[in-house]
């Protein structure tokens, strides 16, 4: 298949010269569109058209029981599609559009195909204004998950849509960098209208608490699932987002760090604190050395990490060393996703201290 690539930098500018009415007329022919959001890059299919929505599973190699997101173009569309209760109104009302998906009861508009025969559905409404306008000039939901390969870091720029998606897509539009870097906060309303979080993002367990009161946190979010158990949100299953070389995370003091990847042999690298960065480059060279942003910088973290993972992963290293993120704000998704990165592989440097 021959992939379009558009790029868009003014929104105007990108209508006047056609771009979006070519794009909606792709997604109204059962076509694939892979598009920016703030998060990361979608790669959408109309979300009312199963054949189409099943050509996303094969162009990822998704496995088809691990369900889409559906993208709508303002929060009032959710009810055509699902059924809707007074707390999703407070999440809309404050919360979007934004990096937030709802899951609620889905209608018979969304075929099986896109909620994998669940009884839910995933809603999300995206701020990013390229996702807005192409939403709009659909004129119809869009199914999308990450447009990454299945199992691989999830895309932030479009170079890395291009690795991952060139000749599976009809269009990519190339929106410049996402602004968050990690994907939507995923939270499910639950029969009694209370809420569990199944995946940390941008928007944070201490921003919707204020709003929603006592948020339940779903087990697979900070730790493994134990042996044989099923996951309530699919995609939470073991390894995921992770590069090719095995991922390490070290639980310790930044000096009991160094000295760790100092006592390690190999082709390694490490992603490391900007504090650290000149420290370890005293005994790696410095190509092998990454700084993911200061320490307290956990929005330029979670921005540059699966950039980095995936830059990372060109380089064909033997292994990789991250800190272990603490889990407070934004830091619970970026948790999240190194644990996952890392397939659980947490080393735990203050035993014996
Ligand atoms: O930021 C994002 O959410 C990005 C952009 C493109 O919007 N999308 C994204 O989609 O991350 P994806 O497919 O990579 O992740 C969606 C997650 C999966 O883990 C899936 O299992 C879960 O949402 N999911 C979707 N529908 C669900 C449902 N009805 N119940 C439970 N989990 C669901
Ligand atoms: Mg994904």
């Amino acid at each position: 298949m021959k992939t379009e690539i558009v790029k868009i930098d003014n929104i105007q500018q990108a209508a006047k010269q056609g771009f979006f009415d070519k794009a909606r007329d792709i997604l109204q022919q059962g076509g694939l569109v892979v598009f920016p959001t703030e998060t990361v890059y979608g790669l959408g299919a109309d979300a009312t058209d199963a054949a189409a929505a099943a050509k996303i599973y094969a162009a990822k190699g998704r496995p088809s029981d691990n369900p889409l997101i559906v993208h709508i173009a303002t929060p009032a569309d959710a009810v055509l599609y699902a059924e809707t209760s007074p707390l999703y109104w407070r999440l809309a009302e404050r919360f979007m559009p934004g990096p937030l998906t709802v899951i609620m009861p889905v209608k018979s508009s969304i075929p099986q195909t896109v909620t994998a025969g669940l009884s839910t559905v995933a809603l999300r409404c995206p701020s990013h204004p390229v996702a807005r306008a192409l939403l709009q000039a659909a004129g119809r939901p869009i199914a999308a998950p990450s447009a990454n390969l299945s199992g691989s870091p999830s895309p932030t720029c479009a170079a890395h849509v291009i690795d991952d998606m060139s000749g599976r897509v009809d269009m990519i539009i190339d929106g410049g960098d996402c602004d968050v870097g990690v994907e939507s906060t995923i939270v499910k309303i639950e029969a009694d209208d209370t809420l569990t979080l199944l995946r940390p993002g941008g928007i944070t367990l201490e921003m919707l608490e204020p709003i929603v009161g006592t948020v339940r946190i779903a087990e697979a979010v900070l730790g493994a699932l134990p042996e044989g158990a099923i996951a309530v949100s699919p995609g939470m299953k073991y390894r995921h987002y992770a590069p090719k070389a095995p991922v390490y995370l070290l639980d310790g003091s930044s000096a009991q760090i160094v000295e760790y990847v100092k006592a390690q042999h190999g082709k390694i690298a490490v992603l490391c604190y900007e504090e650290l960065l000149e420290e370890f480059k005293t005994f790696l060279p410095a190509d092998r050395c990454f700084s993911f942003g200061k320490q307290t910088d956990v929005q330029h973290q979670a921005q540059q990490l699966f950039y980095l993972l995936r830059e990372m992963d060109k380089r064909d290293f033997d292994a990789i060393y991250a800190p272990l993120p603490p889990t407070s704000g934004l830091g619970m998704a970026l948790y999240n996703r190194m644990i996952r990165a890392a397939a659980h592989h947490i080393i735990d440097l203050k035993k014996g201290n």
